[in-house]
């Protein structure tokens, strides 16, 4: 491969070579205009898209014939034949949709995450696609920021996660092979602090924590292999991401060893005299590629600039030549040189098959969280008459989330259609709506199942929420049912967490079911009616107000001490509690698991700590347990958060059965990023906590620990 590249260089022009760091969007209008483009090598990347909210909006269809047509002019009629790459925001499904990738790393399974990317990277490629611009691995802590919803939420370790699973279902061990495509890890990097919540606003990290908090989830995505990262909009502390060379290619490259290829985000570059950094188009240019981003989204600022900005010396072809080897690798390694067409004979039902919209009702059930059950749920099925009932009742669309791709929403089955297929026709009733209609059908049930939740059109890109209450209107069909001395089971169906303390005192049970994909209202049925035991777990803090925010598990410490997540400091809020409503690694389930036999060692032959317990199901359900493993190094060269999440283990436990589980601590898991960016392990004491939350601790240990360097 090295040396068809190289040859391919050699015999390029600099339009072909500017060409190839290109990356336009495609719709239809514009399929005659890239055609020629591609015939005359300069085309090297299209996004199939008409916009950057492209996963918001209805896209129109590409025909892959015309998809076909283009790549036919650029490897039969161009002259070199250099195959073009074709883009898209493929985030959580493309026909069958997943649930959003915060409610996918609600299940704490890699296996889980693996198979959702897999199948979106399998539907995709016979759509048309080569490349997804997934997974997003921005760490965030502020449920006002709409893109929350794509992220994998506050925590580094569960970013790593989702990252590993993602890029290994997206691409496989070989992204050539007949349904993987090349992934990308994206927003490089600190875009999920941008301030306020505001989306694009300037986002403020210390080295320290960006490198401790944000950096994780990307070196698990290159050493996973992902072939391709995306610059972010947001300046960190001074510095606009798309043209900082120290995290693009001194962290980036240098220190993680990336070695795919950088692509800008949406007109980023040309953006980047808006942030203050340059004032005309050739400087961007140069600044961006010197910086390290290698392809540049459909702005066209390099094809435009770069020729003249080599010609005063701002850029040099070295460096262009190397942005160019690494487009050319990934298109080689994704064997578009030697399959570079489509097949066109593929049939929708070939696309969205029963077994993914399983898999898509298997993700689902595992992502929600149970987040209050007096004992009303399970509900036995046919056994009374249930009502269906709240805005999202019969809501198709929005459970879909934001970025739904070629998502469809006749294809996605409502909370009421659920319930209705588990519980029969003649025992429910729904409604889309509350108010007088209660009392129309008050006779009827005893037992209301009231449908929550926000519009999917308000999370996601460009869609900052300055309170995150839920509205007073959905509070009041609870309370009113409540009021009518009604049975209230809760269902919510949202992207980022919403302020629900006003709703509580109203529900019997609350059930989060996120914007859950395709087969959402299915999954929240059969949970409902106990056909699944709930397990999913918050990788996200739950805040009970706006006010809170931003707030997160892994706080620091302050010159008190004040451990204000977990025990109420008025120091820290007057006015409210200063603990969250919903705390990260929480979730119930219908069933109870009991902790017991704790164990500690350090294990000197494997250099690892080892800590033990067992788990007991001693209530009347079978299910799964997620056991969580956290660490506070107490005394440090850099003040440690309050705790971390270093380890934990998704274990299913028949009722009555038991499970030994151990986590296995090494060197690496207790290091950390010292003020000067050493990845450092200082031996020391540690306190070593196992928890079914990160809350409701089961055991805690301070320990002393020195592994072998
Ligand atoms: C958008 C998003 C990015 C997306 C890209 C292409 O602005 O920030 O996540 O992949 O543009 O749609």
């Amino acid at each position: 491969m090295k040396e068809k590249i190289e040859q391919l260089i050699a015999q390029m022009t600099l339009d072909e070579k500017l060409g190839q760091l290109t990356q336009e969007f495609l719709t239809d209008s514009r399929m005659e205009e890239m055609e020629e483009k591609a015939e005359k090598g300069e085309l090297g990347s299209l996004i199939l898209a008409n916009s950057a909210m492209a996963g918001a909006n209805e896209q129109e269809k590409l025909q892959l014939s015309k998809l076909n047509k283009i790549q036919r002019a650029a490897v039969e009629k161009s002259r070199l034949g250099i195959p073009v790459i074709n883009g898209r925001d493929i985030i959580h499904g493309s026909r069958t949709v997943f649930p959003i990738p915060l409610a996918q790393t609600a299940t704490w399974d890699y296996e889980l995450i693996r198979d959702a990317a897999a199948v979106m990277a399998e539907e995709a490629s016979k759509e048309g696609v080569h490349w997804t611009f997934a997974p997003m691995l921005d760490v965030c802590c502020d449920p006002r920021w709409g893109r929350i919803i794509e992220c994998s939420g506050e925590d580094p370790l569960l970013g790593c996660l989702f990252a590993k699973a993602s890029v290994q279902g997206i691409q496989g061990n070989d992204m050539s092979k007949p349904g993987k495509l090349a992934a990308c890890a994206k927003h490089f990097i600190g875009y999920g602090a941008s301030s306020g919540g505001r989306d694009k606003d300037a986002a403020e990290w210390s080295d320290y924590s960006l490198r401790n908090r944000a950096l994780p989830a990307f070196r698990a995505a290159v050493d996973a292999g992902v072939a391709t990262v995306m610059s972010s909009f947001n300046e960190i502390s001074g510095q606009p991401a798309t043209a900082s060379k120290y995290h693009l290619t001194d962290i980036l490259r240098h220190e993680l060893g990336f070695e795919g290829f950088v692509i800008s985000d949406w007109d980023a570059v040309l953006r980047l005299k808006c942030q203050g950094v340059s004032e005309d188009d050739e400087t961007s240019a140069a600044l961006a590629i010197n910086a390290g981003v290698d392809m540049d989204m459909v702005d066209c600022v390099y094809k435009n600039n770069i020729k003249s900005a080599i010609e005063k010396g701002l850029v040099s072809i070295e460096r262009v030549n190397d942005a160019v080897r690494r487009v050319l690798k990934v298109k080689f390694e994704l064997g578009l040189f030697e399959n570079p067409y489509f097949d066109e004979d593929v049939s929708p039902q070939q696309i969205m098959t029963c077994e993914n919209i399983q898999k898509a009702k298997e993700v689902s059930e595992h992502s929600m969280v149970l987040l209050k059950n007096n004992g009303i749920l399970p509900l036995k099925k046919g056994e009374k008459t249930v009502a269906v009932m709240g805005p999202y009742a019969e809501e198709k669309e929005a459970l879909m989330g934001s970025w739904h791709a070629g998502g469809r929403k006749e294809d996605v089955v409502s909370l009421a259609e659920g319930v209705t297929a588990l519980n029969g026709a003649d025992k429910t009733v729904s409604y889309p709506c509350c108010a007088e209609d209660m009392w129309i059908h008050s006779g009827l049930s005893d037992t209301y199942i009231v449908a929550l939740g926000e519009s999917h059109h308000i999370t996601g890109e460009g869609t900052t929420m300055v309170n995150i209450e839920l509205s007073a209107g959905q509070i009041d069909c609870a309370k009113r049912a409540k009021e009518m001395g009604k049975k209230v089971i809760a269902v919510i169906f949202a992207g980022r967490p919403l302020g629900l303390e006003s709703l509580l005192p109203w529900c019997d049970a609350v059930l989060w079911a996120w914007h859950g994909g395709t087969a959402c209202g299915t999954a929240a049925a059969e949970i409902i009616f106990g056909d699944f035991n709930p397990c999913g777990k918050l990788p996200v803090t739950f805040p009970r107000s706006t006010g809170q925010i931003p707030i997160q598990y892994n706080h620091q410490r302050n010159e008190l001490g004040l451990r204000w997540y977990y025990e109420q400091a008025h120091y820290v809020a007057r006015n409210t509690a200063s603990t969250p409503l919903f705390e990260f690694g929480y979730g119930l389930s219908y069933t109870e698991f009991e902790y017991s036999d704790f164990g500690f060692r350090v294990n000197e032959k494997e250099n690892v700590a080892e800590i033990s317990c067992k788990i007991r199901n001693t209530g009347e359900f079978d299910g799964w347990e997620i056991a969580e493993c956290y660490v506070n190094d107490v005394v440090a060269s850099a003040a440690r958060p309050v705790k971390e999440l270093k380890a934990f283990e998704k274990v299913f436990i028949p009722k009555g059965g038991t499970k030994d589980v151990v986590f296995r601590l090494t060197k690496n898991d207790l290091s950390f990023y010292d003020i000067r960016g050493n990845w450092v392990f200082e031996p020391g004491d540690f306190v070593i906590e196992i928890g079914k939350s990160c809350k409701d601790i089961c055991f805690a240990e301070r320990k002393y620990i020195s592994l072998k360097r």
